[in-house]
């Protein structure tokens, strides 16, 4: 469930109808909803809280500070991939105590400014990296709680591109291999065992993968103990699937009694990882119809947001609903139209031709779902700059990343010596 819902014939983000940031700021922009985050985290929350559950928002969804900062304040923790985000994390009030790094390609400089901030643990994803961490956490005199994240060989069975709990995907300590680096890991310098961690993929609808990596999981955690290592953490990473269309993925509740059936009698403290669940349905992006292009095969609504600012459709061909911002009158005829965007790339669309009653130029769209693994995916491609993130209250509304201008973006570039003059 989320807050974008019509209201007096005009789509509202909670109590701020859209047209009115449109008119405030431009198009086009992300419009996050503040209830919208509260309840999903909350709805998660209560899922769990039958564990001794910590639930670490995975940064990497959506990285605006307003939106770590909501979070922040019903106590999540994070999940964070690079310093980039450690900072995020930290800027937005999450605590170093509730930070998990991840990330299957840490530097030696990224080790040393999580063990700096003080991160609750760092999740090791091979051999090397450990050795690495070792070496970086014996120079600063520190200690690094770890869990070595292992690859249980699961099929998520979700887009190829996102699986990452298969044996051929780069994440993750080979299964037969994880024994043999924790008992690598009890000898070296500056490392302390702490858990295990698990993550194989995302956007899963699925409870069947997770059921079998978490048994395996489970099942370690045994043999891990019983090899005499001090085991009282366990990170179930995320993944949790959300609606885009019309899958039906299993609820936070259904997940929640899995997870407890299978992880709660190990006495560990269970860390959770969710991105998409919290923050996908959290946020639109709203988008003004530039021209109708009616064409002998097709008929093309050319909008000024584009692929570069929400990849999704044309990455993993995934679907994203598009709503007009002006409720269509009930029985209002319908149009097949496809929404695409500027660049010149015929991969540049929101996806297939949708029904849509007739828009004309100047008319307001809204892209949904694209609270995460929207904006944090952006590029300036076709000198196209970033656009800007609002988030709604109620019935108040905040820029919280103002748009970025080519002149911004202008200024970071300089001619070399030789070309000048
Ligand atoms: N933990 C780890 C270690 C991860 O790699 C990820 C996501 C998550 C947690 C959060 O997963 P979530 O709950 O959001 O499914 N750009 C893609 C999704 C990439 C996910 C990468 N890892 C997309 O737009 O579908």
């Amino acid at each position: 469930m989320d807050h974008f819902q019509y209201a007096n014939g005009e789509l509202c983000a909670e109590a701020v109808p859209i047209r009115q940031i449109a008119d405030d700021i431009g198009t086009p922009f992300y419009c996050y909803s503040t209830a919208t985050l509260e309840r999903h985290y909350q709805v998660f929350a209560d899922a769990v809280s039958g564990l001794d559950a910590t639930i670490c928002y995975a940064v990497k969804a959506n990285g605006n500070i307003g939106v770590i900062a909501t979070l922040a304040r019903l106590g999540a923790g994070a999940d964070v991939v690079s310093v980039g985000e450690m900072k995020r994390a930290l800027t937005g009030g999450v605590p170093a105590s509730k930070i998990v790094f991840s990330g299957v390609g840490k530097t030696a400089d990224e080790m040393a400014a999580a063990l700096k901030a003080g991160v609750l643990q760092i999740n090791v994803e091979s051999e090397q990296e450990l050795e690495t961490l070792s070496q970086v956490a014996a120079s600063l005199g520190a200690e690094a709680a770890i869990a070595i994240r292992a690859n249980p060989d699961v099929d998520a069975l979700t887009h190829e591109k996102i699986a990452t709990g298969k044996s051929e995907n780069k994440f993750g300590v080979d299964w037969d291999a994880v024994p043999g680096l924790y008992a690598q890991a009890r000898d070296l310098a500056g490392i302390r065992v702490a858990g295990i961690a698990v993550h194989i993929g995302s956007q899963i609808l699925d409870l069947e993968p997770f059921r079998q990596a978490y048994g395996l999981i489970a099942g370690l955690v045994e043999t891990l103990r019983a090899d005499g290592h001090d085991i009282e953490r366990v990170d179930l990473g995320g993944g949790l699937g959300i609606p885009y269309e019309h899958e039906t993925p299993p609820t936070p509740e259904e997940y929640g009694a899995m997870v407890q059936s299978i992880v709660g009698d190990l006495g560990c403290r269970i860390f959770f990882e969710p991105g998409r669940l919290i923050a996908g349905n959290a946020g639109i992006l709203v988008t003004r119809v530039i021209n109708i292009k009616k064409g002998v095969a097709r008929n093309f609504a050319i909008v000024d947001a584009a692929m570069n600012d929400l990849m999704r459709p044309t990455l993993y061909n995934a679907h994203h609903a598009i709503w007009p911002v002006t409720e269509p009158p009930v029985g209002a005829e319908e149009m097949e139209i496809e929404v695409v965007g500027p660049i010149c790339e015929t991969g540049d669309t929101f996806g297939k031709p949708r029904l849509l009653p007739e828009l004309e130029a100047g008319d307001l769209v809204c892209v949904r779902t694209a609270g995460a693994y929207g904006a944090v995916m952006a590029s300036t491609y076709n000198a196209r700059p970033l656009v800007p993130e609002v988030m709604v209250n109620d019935k108040a509304y905040a820029v919280v990343r103002d748009r970025i201008t080519v002149d911004d973006m202008l200024a970071r570039e300089q001619l070399p010596d030789w070309l000048q003059g």
